[in-house]
Order: structure tokens, then sequence, then C-alpha cells
């Protein structure tokens, strides 16, 4: 028997749990349970995770309680977000007393940062494996059970994975992530990531487009294309010795079909070319949004972070987006109190954000995270109710443009997916525009309209975070 458990999952929310949706297998078959924390590739990963377990004759389950194995996939961007982990774990120890044959691993970022630390602070964890090792993950499966902590934190300049079809969990059959690359070369001196899942490499690009063919044809209509810098992709065919850059993929994925959506995240802005904005430009179906992480608006700050661009820089890299296509929204992240902020460099970042007029911001207070660059170099010594004030500050600020930008929408027609039934209400539906914004709109009763359409809402009024509108037209090319 197969049942199929549906939940929610908010793709932005770094750092914050999501819960796995999956078939539940009514005989007795090994089960395991993942969680996953952090950004998005994180979430690709337990998919790819899931594959590799379900060859093995695992199944998912998404409850804890029947697992056999439970992972979690864990983040160390920031502090709480290991916090939380190590919380989760407290729950699990309970579990484990009523079931001891049951394993524990714990998978990602924060295997890969504490590695066999893990092991010696977290008692009850029987197996830890870093982002470039879940290959791994049936050989230390079998060394766990035999009563061995098994470990394998190897990082790789190769691994992407890409001959594995991820199982989609948690899927609403609708959008899905595909990774492009792993890794990150940039050193950006706040930031673990660099440590935490090693070089950048790019994944080949015909591994790419089958899955996303293979996507499309299972009756999905968007793909977001993922890596920490998606601008520095870059693949040589072997066949054909041709090189391919990230505007080449984009193309060739946006042409697959023009029903098929493409996002992708994230962009750096030293990476992010013309090229790349007119590949945007020349497809309806690539979504006009581009997330532009600013950091900070300081110059002096900026280099302190080594972002390698100037305020001067961000501001014409956002100019020339506007430029090229006026209707693109841009998103960034921030952080709050990075050392030795002043007032004035915090007055820049507002400045920044002003002009730049961010559709949404994901905002965060610094975190000193060990090992890195600025935990070495510099002192952390913005004092915790500074760099709060300064976050309710740029909250607040950007809670404002995103008002004023959605207010700017109100009679505008937008065209959305249906992705299924609003928050609120079951009675409405909700999905995305091309710019990324949720909108929200009452159910039609026509059976062409269902979740996965396009349909045309006119937008009739909004709130800070959403707009609100009705259908006014059937998907007439787009159904
Ligand atoms: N690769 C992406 C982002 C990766 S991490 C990029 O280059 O922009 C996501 C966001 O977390 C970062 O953009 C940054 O704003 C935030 N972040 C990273 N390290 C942090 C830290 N030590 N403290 C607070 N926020 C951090
Ligand atoms: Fe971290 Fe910078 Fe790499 Fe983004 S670009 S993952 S912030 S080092
Ligand atoms: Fe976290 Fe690792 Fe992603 S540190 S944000 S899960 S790359």
């Amino acid at each position: 028997m197969l049942k199929l458990v549906n939940t929610a999952v908010d793709e932005s929310r770094q750092g914050e749990a999501y819960s796995v949706n999956a078939i539940v297998f009514s005989d007795n078959t090994k089960r395991f349970f993942i969680e996953s924390y952090g950004c998005a590739m994180n979430f690709s990963d337990s998919e790819i995770i899931a594959s590799i377990l379900q060859g093995e004759g695992y199944a998912p389950t998404p409850h804890e309680e029947e697992a056999d194995l439970i992972f979690l996939n864990t983040c160390s961007i920031r502090e709480k977000a290991e916090l939380t982990v190590r919380k989760r774990l407290t729950e699990f120890r309970k579990l484990k007393r009523s079931r001891p044959s049951m394993l524990i691993g714990i998978l990602g970022c924060m295997a890969e940062r504490l590695k066999s630390k893990l092991l010696e602070e977290e008692k009850l964890v029987d197996i830890v494996v870093g982002p470039d090792a879940y290959r791994s993950l049936p050989s230390l499966i079998t060394e766990a059970e035999s009563g061995t902590k098994a470990v394998n934190v190897l990082l790789s300049r190769e691994e992407t994975y890409a001959d594995i079809s991820p199982v989609r969990l948690n899927s609403n059959g609708i959008s899905a992530f595909v990774s492009i690359m792993r890794g990150c070369n940039n050193m950006c001196t706040f930031c673990v990531v660099p440590f935490t899942r090693g070089r950048e490499r790019s994944r080949d690009v015909s591994s790419i487009l089958s899955e996303c063919q293979a996507l499309f044809q299972q009756g999905f209509k968007e793909v977001t294309l993922l890596g920490q810098n998606v601008d520095s992709y870059y693949w040589v065919d072997p066949t054909t010795n041709h090189p391919v850059d990230f505007a080449m993929l984009l193309e060739r994925v946006a042409s697959i079909d023009p029903l098929l959506r493409v996002r992708f995240s994230t962009s750096h802005p030293k990476d992010i070319t013309d090229k790349v904005l007119y590949t945007m430009n020349a497809f309806d179906n690539i979504c006009k949004y581009i997330h532009l992480p600013l950091q900070s608006g300081s110059s002096r700050v900026l280099q302190l972070m080594n972002r390698t661009y100037t305020r001067e820089w961000y501001l014409a890299k956002v100019k020339r987006i506007k430029e090229i296509m006026p209707d693109c929204a841009i998103s960034a992240d921030i952080i709050a109190g990075f050392c030795t902020e002043t007032d004035q460099d915090h007055r820049d970042t507002i400045d920044v954000m002003q002009r730049s007029e961010y559709e949404f911001s994901y905002m965060f207070i610094y975190s000193e995270r060990p090992g890195t660059l600025a935990a070495k170099r510099y002192t952390d010594d913005i004092p915790d109710d500074v760099k709060k004030k300064r976050l309710a500050e740029i909250v607040s600020i950007q809670n404002n443009l995103s008002l004023e930008s959605n207010k700017k929408d109100i009679g505008k027609i937008v065209e959305v997916i249906i992705e299924g039934d609003s928050k609120r209400s079951n009675q409405q539906w909700m999905g995305r525009n091309s710019q990324n914004k949720v909108t929200v709109f009452d159910k039609v009763d026509d059976e062409n309209i269902h979740i996965g359409s396009y349909v045309h809402v006119l937008v009739k009024s909004c709130t800070q975070g959403t707009l609100l509108g009705t259908i006014v037209d059937l998907p007439l090319t787009k159904k």
C-alpha cells in the first residue's frame, strides 16, 4: 500500500528545517527518515541521498518513530543553524532509547565542519558523512550496523553526483531543484561554505539537460538551477571540446520547452555577465528574477568581507539589470553587524537597499564561524544589541520596499503557475509570477485550470509579502 504525505517547502529559509514527505510502505522494508536544514543545495542533496538509499532497498518515511535510519542533513552557516541540530539530536536520544537498533547519521555541512569530533561530542551519533561522500553511505551503514562508528568526510574535486537521479522529496510536482555545480572558490571571509563544500566544480551539461527534460516529461513546470555561484558555471564538452558557460546552459535549459520555467540561484555580483542578462531577456520562460547578495553597502566592509566588489560596482550591476530587463525583480542577502561595522557603514547598507529597491531580502546578524578568515583575522566586535538593532532597521526598510514594489503591481496582469492551495484558505490557490512574487487568487471551477496550469491574474490588492487578485482569462496557450 502506498500513502502520499505532503508538506510545504520554503526554499528560501536558510538554516531552518524542512521535513520530508514520502511514500510509506506497509511491508517490513527498512525505512529512513531524513530532515534537511540550510540552503536549497542541501535540500537537493537530500534527494540524491534518498536515491542512493532507495537503490539499497530503503524506503523513505515521514515518521521518525518508525525509521531504522535517521539522517539530519545539516547546515553550518550560522551558529543558530548548528544549535537547532543539537537540539533535535536530544529529541532523538529518547527515541533511540526505545529502539536501540536505530542508527543516527549527521550529513552535510556540519558533518564536514566538525568531522569525527561530532562523534565525541554527540555520543548517540553513529554515522558522519560530508557532502561529497554520499556514495559511500551504503558501506557506512553496514559498518555502523556492525557497531563501529562510521565516518567519511573526504571532499572531492570531481564529485557532482551527475549520474544519480534524485528522488523528489517534499515535492509539489510543479517545481524542482537541479544542482548544476558544487562547492565554492570564493573566499568571503565570513563564510564557512568553502570549507564545508570544497572546491567549485561544474556538472556535466548533458546530465543537467536530461534531468530537466525528464522533469518536464513528468509534469514539472519549473526548474531552479542551483549553485553557490551559478555565473561561474563552466563545462567543456568532451566530445566537441566546446566550452559551455552559464548563459549557454540557461539557453539550452530554456530551449527544452517554452512551458518549462527556468530559475537560478545564486548569482555573485562580480560574476553575472551581460551575456546572462541578454539570455534572460531573450527567453520568456527564464524568470525575471535575480538573487544578487549584497552583504554590505559599505565598500570598506565589502573589502573586509573579500566580496571583491565595491558599492559603486554593485549599484552599476543593478542599473545594468534594470536597463536590460526593466521588469526584473532583484533580491539580496544582507549581513548586519560584521566586524568593525560603523553606524555610517550600516547607513551605507540601507542606502544601497533603497537605491536597489529590492523586492525581497534575506537578512542576517553576523555570526562568527570557527575556521573562517574573519574568525582568524578580525574581532567580532559589534555588541549583540547593536547587531540586533541594525538588523531590525534593515528588516523594516525591506518591509517598506517590498510593500512599495507590490503596490506598483496593482492593476497589472501577471502570469502564474498554480502551485497549490494558499496558506490561508483551501478556496484559494497560490503560485508565483516570473518575479518570484507569491500570488493568491480565488479558485475557479474550470477543468482546464488546476495545479500546474499557467493562469493570468489581475492584481487587485497586496500585502507586503503577497499579491492578491483574480484569474482574468483562461490559460490560452499555456495549459
Ligand atoms: N553563495 C551565496 C550564499 C551562500 S550562504 C552567495 O555567495 O551569496 C547564504 C547567505 O548566508 C550569504 O549570502 C550571507 O548573507 C549569509 N551568511 C553567510 N555566512 C554568514 C555568517 N557567518 N553570518 C551571518 N550570515 C552569513
Ligand atoms: Fe560563501 Fe561567498 Fe562562496 Fe557565497 S560566494 S558560498 S558567501 S564564500
Ligand atoms: Fe548551510 Fe552548507 Fe548550504 S553551510 S547554507 S547547508 S552550503
